[in-house]
Parts: C-alpha cells; sequence; structure tokens
C-alpha cells in the first residue's frame, strides 16, 4: 500500500506529529512531504494529512489540498492546536475537515496541543477581551511533548492496521 503523510506547519509542531506517525508505520512505501509540495495525488491509498487549526479552521492550503483527492482514498486527519484538547474548538477544525472530504474513506483523526507563537500571545496578552484565550495558549508550550508523539504513533498503527483491513475486505 503507497501511502503519503503530508502536512502543512508555519512553526514545526504539526511536522513533529508527522514525523512521528511516519516512524510509526515503519512501511516501505511511505513517503512525507510538505502538502506545498505534494504534485499529485495518484497512486496514494492512504493519506495522512495534517495541519495547525487557524482561527478555529482547517488553513486554506490544506482546504485546497483535501479537494484534491480522488473518491475511495483512504484518509486520516491529524491536527495540532493552542487550545486545551477537551474543549470543543479543536474538534470544529477536524469536522469541518472530515465535511471537505465527502466519497473519501476517512479511517481515524487525531489532534494534540502544540506551542503557540510568542507573538501571537504577547498580541493577545494586550487585549483584555481575548486575555483568557492568551493564558490558555500560553499553556500549550511545550507541546508535543513525548507523551503527545506517542499517542500520534499509536494513532498511526491504529490507522494502518483499519486501513490494510479495507484492502482486503474489497480485495473479496
Ligand atoms: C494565525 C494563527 C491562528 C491560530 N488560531 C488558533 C485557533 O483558532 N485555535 C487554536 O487552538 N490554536 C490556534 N493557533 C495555534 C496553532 O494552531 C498551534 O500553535 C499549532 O500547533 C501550530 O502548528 P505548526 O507549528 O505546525 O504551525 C493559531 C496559530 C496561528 C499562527
Amino acid at each position: 500500500m503507497k501511502i503519503l503523510v503530508t502536512y502543512f506547519s508555519k512553526t514545526g509542531n504539526t511536522l513533529a506529529v508527522a514525523e512521528a506517525i511516519r516512524d510509526a508505520l515503519q512501511q516501505e512505501d511511505t513517503e512525507i512531504k510538505p502538502i506545498k509540495e505534494v504534485e499529485s495525488v495518484e497512486g496514494y491509498s492512504l493519506i495522512f494529512c495534517g495541519f495547525p487549526v487557524h482561527a478555529h479552521s482547517v488553513p486554506v492550503a490544506v482546504h485546497n489540498f483535501i479537494k484534491r483527492l480522488k473518491s475511495g482514498q483512504k484518509l486520516a486527519l491529524f491536527s495540532t492546536h493552542g487550545a486545551k484538547t477537551d474543549g470543543q474548538m479543536p474538534k470544529q477544525a477536524v469536522h469541518q475537515a472530515v465535511g471537505l472530504a465527502k466519497g473519501l474513506e476517512v479511517i481515524d483523526s487525531f489532534t494534540c496541543r502544540g506551542q503557540v507563537e510568542q507573538e501571537i500571545i504577547d498580541d493577545l496578552m494586550n487585549k483584555p477581551e481575548h486575555r483568557a484565550w492568551a493564558m490558555e495558549a500560553a499553556s500549550a508550550k511545550s507541546h508535543p511533548d513525548e507523551a503527545d508523539l506517542a499517542d500520534a504513533r499509536v494513532f498511526a498503527r491504529g490507522v494502518l492496521k483499519k486501513a490494510l483491513k479495507f484492502e482486503d475486505f474489497n480485495k473479496k
């Protein structure tokens, strides 16, 4: 099975998760590349696609990438975000990404926290109405950490197992 791990990452958090996923797959036929370097999506049966949550949403480059995928391709989504994992905010963006993936087999999704750029935190701290969010964002410092990356590896192996089952089923 040809696998692509692709990501959009401005400051390296989503890249770190993408690398953990690639390492966990231990499959020879796995390529990892930034979204902007993916010329063709043909031939990949399983695609892991990762992004940082930007303004509660999926970044435009990722939106456009998901739209390029072909019906029947299997997709696993992952994202990083400053907000706490148990809140609604991170789920919103993943739901949005799943909504874009019409006709695709979305196998699973994974999210974890990612350190937020200091410049953004400083900016938010100066606006009283955003101070609570600024404090929350600041607490994402040190993420993704080892535990997050271990969870990402478990996610990747689970996705692979499910994808292989799908392939067997379709062959019968
Ligand atoms: C322009 C911008 C908007 C962001 N908006 C959100 C947001 O709405 N919710 C959130 O939880 N984190 C938000 N973040 C934080 C990032 O999602 C988080 O730091 C992420 O891990 C960055 O990933 P990267 O290093 O791969 O770019 C935002 C960051 C930036 C730069």
